[in-house]
Order: C-alpha cells, then sequence, then structure tokens
C-alpha cells in the first residue's frame, strides 16, 4: 500500500528521474536496478522525504506519506551516524525524538542483541565499520515501528559475511511484514531479494514485473534482459 503516481525529479534541467508510477506492499521487497545515474538514488530520496519531487504523489495507505510521522526510515548508501554518540545513546536519542513510551529501553536492548550490536554497545558512531552503521540503523528503525525502509545500494563496499549479513537482515524484516524498497545496481542481489523489479536508466522505467514476470517475458535470462533494457555492457566483461 505504497502507491507512487507519476513521480518525477529534474535537476535543473537536467532529468534525474522521469514519471515513475508502480506500488508495493507489506512483506514485499521491490528492487530498483539499473547502471549508475539510473535515477535509482533519486527515487529513493524523494521516497524519504530529502528530494522534494517536481511531479508526483506517495501516499503510504491512502495518505500522503510525507504527512505520516515515522512511517519511513533510510539506510542511505553511506549510513551517517552522529560521531560523538555510542550505539546504544543513537537508540535513546530515537525513543526520545520519537517519544516512544517507558518501554523503549528493554526494546532498544533486544535490537541491540539481534542486530548483533552488543559488543559494540558502547562504540561511538565515529568508529563503525559501514556494515556494523547499517545494523545501528535498522535497529533504530526497528525500535520505532517504521512500516517503509528505504535501502540504497547496500552491498557497496561491505566484506562478503557484511553482503550476507545485510541479506538476511532484509528477508527477515520482510518476513515481520515492513515494506522495502532496495536500490542496487548489482542485479544478482535484486534477483535473489527482490518479489518485484522495476529496471531503471537514464531516469526512466525501461521494464518492470515480477522476477517471474520478467523471466518469462522473453526467452532471455533476467540478465540479459537487464542489458538490453539499459545497454550497461557486456555480461561477460573480459
Ligand atoms: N544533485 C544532483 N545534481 C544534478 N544532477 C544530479 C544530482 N543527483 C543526481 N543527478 C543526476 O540524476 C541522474 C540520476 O542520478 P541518481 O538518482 O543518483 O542515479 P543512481 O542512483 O541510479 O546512480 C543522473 O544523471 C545524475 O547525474
Ligand atoms: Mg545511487
Amino acid at each position: 500500500m505504497l502507491n507512487v503516481n507519476h513521480l518525477s525529479k529534474r535537476y535543473g534541467s537536467k532529468v534525474g528521474l522521469e514519471p515513475l508510477t508502480f506500488e508495493t506492499a507489506p512483506g514485499r521487497i521491490l528492487g530498483l536496478v539499473g547502471p549508475n545515474g539510473a535515477g535509482k538514488t533519486t527515487t529513493i530520496s524523494c521516497l524519504a522525504g530529502i528530494l522534494r519531487p517536481n511531479t508526483g504523489t506517495i501516499q503510504w495507505k491512502g495518505k500522503n506519506l510525507s504527512d505520516q510521522s515515522g512511517v519511513v526510515s533510510l539506510i542511505p548508501e553511506s549510513p551517517e551516524v552522529y560521531p560523538l554518540l555510542s550505539v546504544f545513546e543513537h537508540l535513546e536519542l530515537t525513543a526520545r525524538l520519537f517519544k516512544l513510551g517507558v518501554e523503549w529501553r528493554q526494546e532498544a536492548n533486544r535490537w541491540v542483541s539481534e542486530m548483533d550490536l552488543e559488543g559494540h554497545r558502547n562504540t561511538f558512531g565515529s568508529a563503525l565499520s559501514k556494515g556494523l552503521r547499517q545494523r545501528l540503523l535498522l535497529a533504530c528503525m526497528a525500535l520505532r515501528h517504521s512500516q517503509v525502509l528505504l535501502v540504497d545500494e547496500p552491498m557497496i563496499g561491505l566484506d562478503p559475511k557484511g553482503q550476507r549479513d545485510v541479506k538476511e537482515l532484509l528477508s527477515r524484516f520482510k518476513k515481520d511484514g515492513s515494506t522495502i524498497v532496495l536500490s542496487s545496481h548489482q542485479l544478482g542481489l535484486v534477483e535473489e531479494l527482490a518479489d518485484d523489479v522495476i529496471i531503471l536508466n537514464h531516469g526512466a522505467m525501461v521494464a518492470r514485473g515480477s522476477i517471474d514476470e520478467l523471466r518469462q517475458s522473453s526467452d532471455a535470462s533476467l540478465e540479459d534482459l537487464f542489458f538490453h533494457y539499459t545497454g550497461a555492457g557486456s555480461r561477460n566483461p573480459s
């Protein structure tokens, strides 16, 4: 019940995103794929409310998403945390900002443990790796019960273990009923995780559907389709 209608964004005279319409629902992961400059971050930033679109509406459960506080959480490509706050203090700040009830502390402790942050409870933000910063933001999101999770290029800069952790965490939040929009230029990741896929190229949607629909839309593999639509180079670079 996330409805995006005719969303578009220009940067001056440059197109960031051509009008884009899609919908997705709780318990689903929507994958935005496309090469660099395709418009993935622009789309995610508009959904997150940090970029003002030129046209379009973004509705959650029939009402403007931007009027509903706390629904959306963003994990940007470079997750920012407060350098001088500890892991637990970030959760405390979240609880205070969103005026969570007194039981927040118990729930925060649970998320510290579930996100495997126990050993970093008192670590300052400035000392956290990208993977830990992602997990901290996920813990903050879970604490405030955000229903829509926006994740931009989560795999960049992570080692293989970190990448596996992210996959597990996203699957877990999906299972718990989050509505997830995931952007990545890595088709394989999206193919593995997403229920629905939108392929973007030069700011425009060039294909969309469920993974199965995209697979069945031609004899080509999803990867071939991706390269067909985006002209993003050979799939066998040598
Ligand atoms: N702040 C900006 N100013 C001008 N152009 C931008 C800005 N951010 C993005 N763009 C342009 O918008 C297009 C889409 O970019 P982006 O959404 O970052 O793509 P992606 O995340 O898929 O790599 C690109 O052509 C990019 O150069
Ligand atoms: Mg991007």
